[in-house]
């Protein structure tokens, strides 16, 4: 346990009164549910893979929250402001002047999404052979480490993998787990520490302030360089605010202002909290490393002011940031999601508590224990709620976290989850309510699901195009 004490002895008592939403719906898009047979057909032409789906063969898709979520009338106004200049955009000032202002980086380079800021990070800083400790790394982030033949060190603390342990902060760093790897590890092997927040492979639990601090401390002790992997920046402040002893008096922003000043840069997938269908960027204090890093952005991205994006993108961008750190906005979202998870903990099913920000992760271990985790218990319960409701979710399980590059063999994770992530400002609770009842019946048949075994199996990031077939 890291010296994090919750406001709330038992923070399921936390009042999450996620009310109405902080606006109404101006335009819609209509979905509809192909029956039973379609969804059947629909399932085997994708060889039981979801990402192969059609999303018209989708009645809700909870796949992701990435670039999934509605835009505002002040974002779509924002894009018919967006200036198409090649270099020297006014689009691009007011972002970097978003990210200032926000984020407090002085340095920024947009991308096209996250894992293309990645790229570029991960090229200018990552040899062969290094290490990059952190609390479990996204998928993108961890392939890109083991592109460039270096190592992802998961250093999560072990509450994050009792997915029954209602516990504040799931996602933080174990600082004895990071100062073993460090003492172990050559320093010049470490071109930095990797702070995800929220946690989205642990569950998207929240990483503490005072544990991000501690984290940068220590980095700063040993001469080592803190990155942040930003996506869900602003749902992690809200988490601390309302979790963390002392914060509930801050504003969200002064928050996020602090836990980006421990950071010496961060990357960022726009297409979670700052609510746009695409865009990314690296955000950096340091000139000579955004000078570094420039030359990959060209290479990869673009010139340095639109770097993948459009104009017109980069103007949204600019305005989500501000939209996505806006404490009504956050409570509403994290009650939504948290109501949607009660009702299914309350109902019996095996979820990961407390309920993650952006997402409820439904524990595949406990709801089909007959199923070995060579045959992949959560990807055979993605396709069992496709063929019940027409919901899309997805596996984080065996499946995603691959074949370790040495051994060649799976390696099963602790977790073995189906994710069922929320878009941002796009289903009602209605739409959260007949998920929960379809996950309630497939629970109750649970006996009668069947395993899954690979019909073929790509080499990198397998889970977007594996194929599989039913274990009889
Ligand atoms: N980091 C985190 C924590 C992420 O969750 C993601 C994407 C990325 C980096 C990569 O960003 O997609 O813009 O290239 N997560 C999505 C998801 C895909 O479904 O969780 P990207």
């Amino acid at each position: 346990m890291t010296n994090i004490e919750s406001r709330h002895s038992n923070i399921l008592d936390h009042p999450y009164s996620s009310g109405p939403e902080p606006f109404k719906i101006k335009m819609v898009e209509s979905i509809q549910l192909i029956n039973r047979e379609e969804r059947e057909a629909a399932l085997k032409r994708a060889g039981l893979n979801l990402f192969n789906l059609p999303s018209d063969h989708v009645f809700i898709d909870l796949l992701t929250d990435s670039g999934t979520g509605a835009m505002s009338d002040e974002q779509w106004s924002s894009m018919m402001k967006g200036d198409e200049s090649y270099a020297g955009s006014p689009s691009f000032f007011r972002l970097q002047s978003a990210i200032q202002d926000i984020m407090g980086f002085p340095f920024i380079l947009p991308t096209h999404q996250g894992r293309a800021a990645e790229n570029v990070l991960h090229s200018t800083m990552i040899k062969e052979g290094d290490v990059i400790p952190g609390n479990s790394h996204f998928d993108t982030t961890k392939a890109h480490i083991e592109l460039r033949h270096a190592k992802a060190v998961d250093c999560t603390i072990d509450e994050c993998f009792d997915p029954v342990l209602d516990y504040p902060f799931k996602g933080n760093v174990d600082i004895d787990k990071l100062k073993k790897v460090v003492g172990e590890t050559d320093n010049s092997k470490i071109p930095f520490v990797l702070i995800t927040v929220t946690n989205n492979s642990g569950g998207g639990q929240p990483v503490s302030l005072a544990n991000i601090r501690e984290v940068s401390e220590f980095c700063k002790s040993e001469g080592l360089q803190l990155f942040i992997d930003a996506a869900r920046f602003a749902e992690n402040a809200w988490f601390i605010k309302h979790r963390e002893v002392g914060q509930e008096n801050r504003d969200i922003r002064e928050i996020i202002r602090e836990v980006f000043s421990y950071a010496d840069g961060a990357t960022m997938s726009a297409k979670k909290d700052a609510i746009v269908n695409m865009g990314g960027f690296i955000a950096l204090r340091d000139e000579k490393l955004y000078e570094d890093c420039s030359s990959y952005s060209i290479l990869f991205e673009g010139y340095l002011t639109y770097g993948g994006m459009t104009g017109r993108d980069v103007e949204a961008l600019a305005t989500g940031l501000y939209e996505g750190t806006e404490e009504d906005y956050l409570t509403s979202r994290i009650g939504r999601v948290r109501a949607f998870g009660d009702a299914l903990h309350e109902a019996g099913v095996p979820t990961i508590r407390p309920p993650g920000g952006h997402a409820i992760y439904v524990d595949a271990k406990r709801f089909l224990p007959h199923i070995d985790q060579e045959q992949f218990p959560a990807q055979a319960l993605t396709c069992e709620l496709y063929l019940e409701a027409g919901v899309r979710g997805v596996e984080i399980g065996t499946v995603l976290n691959d074949r370790d590059p040495e051994t060649g063999k799976n390696r099963p994770p602790a977790l073995e989850l189906m994710r069922l992530a929320i878009p941002r400002r796009v289903y009602t609770d209605n739409h959260l309510a007949y998920v929960k009842d379809a996950i309630v019946r497939l629970y109750e048949r649970r006996d009668s699901i069947k395993g899954l075994r690979f019909s073929y199996e790509p080499g990198v990031l397998r889970h977007f195009r594996a194929r599989f077939e039913w274990v009889e």
